[in-house]
């Protein structure tokens, strides 16, 4: 499986800081690993077209259930696919956190965005306060089984599982490479009972403070397939590191 790392710029970079990126990304990217970008919605076909000639592949951060209709705000999953989107991030822990998304409207974005064929980037992950509980399989478990309900027919290219601990994003508090592993195994787990035949090939990727001096421990894992990135995505250089484009 190639390793994939999905940039995820959050609500940072005019349009000019992600003109400056690509300018340097895109000559000394190699293609060792896949990279994807998810800059604002607003940015989404600059990017787009500025990394095509490398097959970067750009999407969103967020995505409607809906494909068209009076939803003041919205982006469909069928605009972005007539534009050459190729991904959408679902249910980050700032959208259940400040928008109150739910595993069960991920769900429906979810399913829209693979009928539409656009590839949902699902996020999953614990806080603090369940991990010490221990809950964090139950959580992560529930998320899942609630978030892919439904899904219908799928191949392992049109879904990507990111685990993305709430307590390691954007704290500097990386998950050891064994508290990762433990989570992307079970998930793994869930993912070929769900989908026989099919789950062992879901990539499922970590986020939560991913940086060049982490990453290759992280990406040896036997479950870990790659990366979501916030921080260490937003410069070109720590960007081009994560690809193994020293
Ligand atoms: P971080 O963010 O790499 O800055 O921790 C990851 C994410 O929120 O996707």
């Amino acid at each position: 499986m190639n390793k994939l790392l999905v940039a995820n710029w959050k609500m940072n970079n005019v349009v000019l800081d992600c003109v400056r990126f690509m300018e340097e990304f895109v000559p000394k990217f190699t293609a060792k690993r896949e990279a994807w970008v998810a800059p604002q919605a607003l940015h989404f076909n600059l990017v787009r077209h500025m990394g095509e000639q490398k097959d970067i592949k750009a999407g969103v951060q967020n995505v409607s259930h809906e494909l068209f209709g009076a939803f003041t705000g919205e982006t469909s999953p069928k605009s972005l696919r007539a534009m050459g989107g190729h991904f959408a991030i679902i249910g980050h822990s700032e959208r259940r956190q400040f928008f109150g998304e739910t595993s069960k409207t991920c769900s429906l974005k979810i399913r829209t965005c693979i009928r539409e064929g656009i590839v949902p980037v699902y996020c999953v992950g614990e806080t603090l306060a369940e991990r010490e509980s221990k809950q964090t399989m139950s959580i992560v478990g529930d998320q899942l089984l609630q978030g892919l309900n439904d899904v219908g027919s799928i191949n392992p290219e049109n879904l990507v599982i990111a685990y993305e601990p709430v307590w390691a994003i954007g704290t500097g508090k990386t998950a050891s490479p064994a508290q990762a592993q433990e989570v992307h195994a079970f998930i793994r787990t869930v993912l070929k009972e769900k989908f026989p035949g099919i789950g062992a090939k879901i990539r499922i990727l970590y986020g939560g403070s991913v940086k060049p001096d982490n990453v290759e421990e992280l990406l040896s894992q036997k479950d870990i397939d790659g990366g979501l990135v916030g921080g260490a995505s937003l410069k070109a250089k720590d960007f081009l590191a994560l690809c193994g484009d020293k």
